[in-house]
């Protein structure tokens, strides 16, 4: 993939660029997607839904199938481990606006593992390729493509990615895209390429390279390595949304591209708040915005501190007139925003309780 690679298709769409944001439950609903394809994301997956019927009216499912004013395609991405109930899942989707359907095969969070989904899977082919073709034979009468995200396998022994891609291109599978670690690694360690390398190689449908980029020179060497259609970047975006336009930059011209003004990145901040408030209401919307200011601020002059402050607001109202004050200070001394040296490292992530469907009923009764 370069600049001027072909466009991307997945089954009749066709993809604004080569550069997409992950799926990352709990980050990634709606007002972050539009903020990140504001901010230069060709692609968006929603966060995982799961297949669990029981859980699909409640209040944390509805929010993730929220799809208002979104940019298409809408792509909605499902977990499970049954295959009838992963096809149910997809028609009920696909019923209610999704026009690609996802499967979830890289998540290694504990809940979700031991009920046998996400990348769990990965153990069990003969399950995975059941679940695989269940899906596609849900959604293909709809015309709606079906894409897998996996990671290299399920351990340092079991790199069983290529495999697992063949029979899913095999089965119809439009996309596939692979995070470069294992299941057992969770987090941990590097991201390897030469397993997605190998995928890329093997497959002939559009492969999508996935871990740790965070620069535009690491997508760079992230595409030299793999050859990979596309590129899916999911912690780097964290608080740092503009990284997908400062990575199409680059590409395109090999300049990297100046940091967002202190005003602007003040304004989008601003507005992707209001966003954030207008889904979640004012309380949980003021609790679960903390996180997306952390990001915003924490490699900054300062941010760690603010970000102390900031979290024992307790009002939407209050979070956005410290927000804006605190960008005012700095753009006083600074026109972009001045990254301190540890800039741009991904921020870290244990696999929290976010990454599964089981606190739905938990949360609603916060709410
Ligand atoms: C907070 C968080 C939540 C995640 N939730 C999902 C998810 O719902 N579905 C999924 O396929 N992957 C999920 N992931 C994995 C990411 O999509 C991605 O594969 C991983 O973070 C590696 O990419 P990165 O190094 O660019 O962050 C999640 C990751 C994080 C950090």
């Amino acid at each position: 993939m370069t600049s001027a690679a072909p466009t991307l298709q997945i089954g009749s769409h066709t993809l604004a660029n080569h550069l997409f944001v992950a799926p990352m439950a709990g980050v990634t609903d709606r007002p972050f997607r539009q903020l990140c394809r504001r901010m230069g994301a060709g692609y968006a997956v929603s966060e995982m839904v799961t297949s669990r019927k029981e859980l699909w009216n409640s209040l944390k499912t509805s929010r993730r199938a929220n799809h208002e004013g979104e940019q298409g395609p809408i792509a909605v991405q499902i977990a499970g481990t049954d295959a009838p109930m992963m096809a149910e899942a997809a028609a009920y989707n696909i019923a209610r606006g999704a026009e690609i359907i996802d499967i979830n095969m890289g998540c290694p969070a504990k809940k979700v593992c031991s009920k046998w989904a996400g990348s769990a899977l990965m153990q069990d082919e003969p399950l995975a390729l059941q679940i695989i073709e269940a899906v596609v034979a849900a959604a293909a009468p709809q015309g709606v493509p079906v894409t897998l995200k996996m990671r290299t396998g399920w351990c340092e022994s079991e790199k069983n990615a290529v495999r697992i891609a063949l029979g899913a291109q095999a089965a119809g599978v439009a996309m596939v895209t692979v995070h470069g670690r294992t299941r057992e690694q969770g987090y941990k360690g590097a991201a390897e390429y030469t397993t997605i390398a190998a995928v890329k190689a093997a497959l002939r449908i559009p492969v999508v390279a996935n871990g740790d980029i965070d620069s535009p020179q690491k997508a760079k060497e992230v595409l030299a390595l793999t050859g990979a259609d596309a590129l899916m970047i999911g912690r780097a975006a964290q608080g740092r949304p503009w990284i997908f336009r400062e990575i199409a930059h680059f590409l395109a011209t090999g300049q990297e591209l100046a940091a967002p003004t202190v005003a602007e990145a003040s304004d989008w901040l601003v507005e992707h708040l209001l966003e954030h408030y207008s889904l979640y209401g004012s309380l949980t919307g003021m609790r679960t915005a903390r996180k997306h200011i952390g990001w915003a601020v924490r490699d900054l002059p300062g941010g760690e501190d603010f970000r102390q402050t900031m979290n024992r607001l307790e009002s939407c109202e209050a979070q956005i007139q410290a927000l804006r004050q605190w960008f005012a200070t700095l753009g006083a001394d600074y026109e972009r925003l001045p990254y301190l040296a540890k800039a741009h490292a991904a921020p870290t992530m244990a696999a929290t309780d976010d990454d599964d469907d089981d606190d739905d009923s938990k949360q609603q009764q916060q709410e």
